[in-house]
């Protein structure tokens, strides 16, 4: 059994975590800091890096005692290295660097995205590679083939906003605070999912890709228009949402054998949409796998894993790895534009 310190703080979420090869959390913490930006309607990433150099060494002392352990009985120091808010990815970095040469242990700089892609198989001991994974967070809106620790495909992309980034967008309209995922989730179960009529871009097309640039837009006429409720908007929004992710996926699913759908990032902690997932891969005869709520939004959990896996494998980087704030799983995947500019 092998012990990662596991260390993240490339968005708004501080968080520290103790993981074992053998799954086992041992000590964790995350502190958000949605207080400090919601007078913002979103997050500001100076607020955030500062925020993040007052929290994390605290942190990281306070789970070690939490498990009764000091930074010598780690096997090594997993930090996020990006991608993320630049300012932020290097706090942890540093931090993690700073106990890795201070203790004379290896580091890892972890991709912030294999964090998400490889915590599937934290909670999940049966899932193997490869598997197709729907990756939705804030910044990402992906689905990849993930073939191995360090491998993967990207299949499809987003050609405008990501899906938590919709989320975000719609709920600011709707004049929810951020972050909009879980307060539209919230607001959507007093609401009729089919009340107002929104589109669905992209449903239909070959290619697996995402939009939902349209789909924001058409919110924002349907409030001004004023002759909606907001919680069937948001309901109706939703659904929108869903309908999109489920399509696209199905998709994605016709052109690889991997034999489970995993779905993973922020926006997986909304239950209708592990549900729609769930439903679509039990039609086309497919095992599915998502991880608990908490272990889908920013955590430190799955920095360790991920630097678990990549430990087993051998992988540990040197003390000048650099902070990325653009960091492609697939580096090979070409930039798909579309309406919008995004890669
Ligand atoms: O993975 P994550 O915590 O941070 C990033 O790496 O981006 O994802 C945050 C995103 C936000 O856009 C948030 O609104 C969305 O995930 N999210 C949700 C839910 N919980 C968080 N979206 C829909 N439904 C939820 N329950
Ligand atoms: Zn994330």
């Amino acid at each position: 059994m092998t012990l990662i310190l596991g260390l993240e703080s490339s968005c708004d979420d501080s968080a520290v975590a103790l993981v074992g090869s053998d799954r086992r959390i041992v000590a964790q913490a995350v502190v958000g800091q949605t207080s400090a930006h919601q007078p913002f309607g979103g997050v500001v990433p100076e607020i955030a890096a500062r925020a993040h150099v007052e929290i994390l060494p605290d942190l990281i002392r306070r789970v070690l005692d939490d498990a009764k352990l000091s930074v010598h009985d780690v096997d090594a120091v997993a930090a996020t290295a990006g991608p993320g808010l630049i300012g932020g990815v290097m706090v942890a970095l540093l931090a993690g660097k700073g106990v890795a040469l201070a203790a004379g242990k290896p580091l890892i700089a972890v991709n912030h995205l294999e964090g998400h892609a490889l915590s599937p198989r934290l909670a999940d001991p049966d899932l193997e590679f490869p598997y197709l994974l729907l990756l939705v967070s804030g910044g990402h809106c992906q689905l990849l083939e993930v073939r191995g620790v360090g491998d993967y495909r990207r299949l499809a992309t987003t050609i405008d906003d990501a899906a938590g980034e919709a989320f975000d967008k719609a709920a600011k309209l709707l004049g929810l605070p951020y972050p909009g995922g879980p307060a539209i989730e919230e607001l959507a179960k007093s609401g009729d999912a089919n009340a107002v009529p929104l589109p669905r871009p992209l449903v239909g097309s070959g290619e697996p890709h995402f939009s939902f640039a349209g789909l924001k837009s058409a919110v924002q006429r349907a409030i001004a228009a004023g002759e909606h409720a907001h919680e069937d908007i948001a309901a109706s929004f939703q659904q929108a949402v869903v309908d999109c992710l489920v399509d696209r996926t199905a998709v994605a699913l016709g052109t690889t054998d991997a034999p489970a759908l995993v779905v993973a990032g922020g926006v997986a902690a909304n239950q209708a949409i592990r549900g729609a997932l769930a439903a679509l891969a039990e039609r086309e005869q497919r095992r599915f796998s998502v991880p608990p709520a908490w272990l889908c939004t920013d955590n430190a959990a799955m920095i360790a894993w991920a630097g678990a896996e990549r430990f087993a494998a051998g992988l540990t980087d040197p003390l000048d790895a650099p902070a990325r704030a653009r960091w492609p799983l697939d580096a090979r995947a070409e930039t798909v534009r579309g309406a919008g500019v995004k890669a």
